[in-house]
This record gives structure tokens, sequence and C-alpha cells, in this order.
């Protein structure tokens, strides 16, 4: 089967998949985001967004962005602004009902911590909402009890994260080039940095 499963950038054409997979995975909760909220996220950084393709079908799909540390997007809204930081948010990843348990969510998280680690993110944050929190144990993440108690993300939801060690690059930069912990944590809007601004400033 492996040579059947792909992770790739997700593309204009992915998006109505995208938006069946995403309610159908949370509509029944009360989750489910508007299309323009869920493309916002693809759109502010899209080398961190994923589709996951099983013999040519669209599976399921990964989205995350620079935020800072301890805060997250609105479930209600379209993002507006680019963060600069060296914190990546996990917004949403989501597999196809039929094929979970099959190893396919793991697949997309590790593309993308080693996106992550090419980067130079130092961490990865989510909410894990209600019952998803042992699979992101499982992964690796840590709670964060407090930072989030409801928030749009429904009342099991906690905040967790996971760090990065800088060690395990697959393109280790030398320490003097390094640039997330001088980031700072500021926003430009979606869609390009103001004028005079480097686009390259607002991921790691
Ligand atoms: C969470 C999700 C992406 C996991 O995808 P997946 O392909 O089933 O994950 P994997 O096959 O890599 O991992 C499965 C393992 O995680 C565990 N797991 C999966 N979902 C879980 C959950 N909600 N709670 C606890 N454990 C869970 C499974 O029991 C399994 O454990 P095992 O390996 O010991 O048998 C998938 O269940 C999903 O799309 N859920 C709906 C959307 C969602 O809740 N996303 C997370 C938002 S925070």
């Amino acid at each position: 089967m492996d040579q059947d499963i792909r992770v790739r950038d997700v593309r204009d054409d992915d998006w109505d998949d995208i938006v069946a997979l995403e309610a159908g995975a949370y509509t029944s909760l009360g989750l489910s985001e508007e299309r323009s909220a869920l493309e916002s996220k693809a759109r502010a950084s899209p080398t961190t967004c994923f589709v996951l393709e099983v013999r040519g079908r669209r599976a399921g799909y990964l989205l995350a962005l620079p935020y800072p540390a301890l805060a997250f997007p609105e479930l209600t809204r379209p993002e507006e602004a680019v963060f600069r930081s060296p914190n990546l948010h996990l917004h949403d990843l989501v597999v196809a009902e039929d094929l979970r348990g099959a190893g396919l969510g793991k697949r997309l998280l590790r593309q993308l911590t080693a996106r992550a680690r090419q980067q130079q993110y130092e961490q990865i944050s989510l909410i894990a909402v209600e019952g998803s929190h042992g699979f992101w144990s499982a992964n690796g993440f840590a709670p964060r009890p407090g930072v989030v108690n409801s928030g749009g993300y429904g009342p099991g939801s906690v905040y967790m994260s996971l760090a990065l060690r800088a060690e395990a690059s697959s393109s280790p930069v030398p320490p003097s080039r390094a640039q997330p912990s001088q980031q700072i944590e500021s926003p430009t809007p979606v869609g390009g940095p103001p004028s005079g601004a480097s686009a390259r400033d607002e991921v790691g």
C-alpha cells in the first residue's frame, strides 16, 4: 500500500475535498469552519499545509501556520495576518474516517515535523479537541492545561505543544544563521507582507 500513499503540498483544486473532509469530521461536534477560514490557513503558510492522497483519492489534510506560542486562530473567522514566530501551530489534521487507524495521521504529522525542522521552527503547538488527546500524546505532544478552556474549540479542548530538537534537523544551519529566536511575533497581512518587508521574514 505504501507506494499508493502520497503527501504533497495543497493545490487550489483540493479545496472541495478538504472542505468535505473537514465537515465530515467536525459538523457533528459543532466545530466545522467556513471554507474561507480553512483556505486562509494555507494562504498564510502554503509550505506547511499538506494533502494526503491514497490511491489517487484525497484522503486527508493537515493545515499549519506560524502563530505566537499560547495563541491560536479563532474557528469562526479567516486569518487576516501572517505571524512571524518560531512556533508553528498545527491548526487541523483530518484523515478520512474509513482510513483511520492505519498510520496515516502519524504520516502527515511526520511530514509536518520534517518541514518544520527544515524551516527552523522550534516548537509545534495545537489545540486537541475533545477525544483526540490520546493521539497527540502518543505522538509526543504535552498538554499545557489552562491555556484554552473553550475558545470555540469545545469544552474538552486543550492546548498542547511539542518542542523540536535542533540536532534532529535534516538540514542543520550554523548558529550564526539560526533565526527563529530573533524573530518578532508580529503579523503581516495574509497575501503578502507590507511593501518593503521581506516575505521570507514571515516564517522560520
Ligand atoms: C486524529 C486522526 C487524524 C488520527 O488519524 P489516524 O490516521 O487514525 O492516526 P494513526 O493511524 O496515525 O494513529 C492511530 C493511533 O492513534 C490513536 N487515535 C486516533 N484517534 C484517536 C483519538 N481521537 N483518541 C485517542 N487515540 C486516538 C489510535 O487509537 C491509534 O493508536 P494505536 O496506534 O495505538 O492503535 C483521525 O482520527 C481524525 O481524522 N480524526 C478526526 C479529526 C480530528 O479529531 N483531528 C484532530 C483535531 S485536534
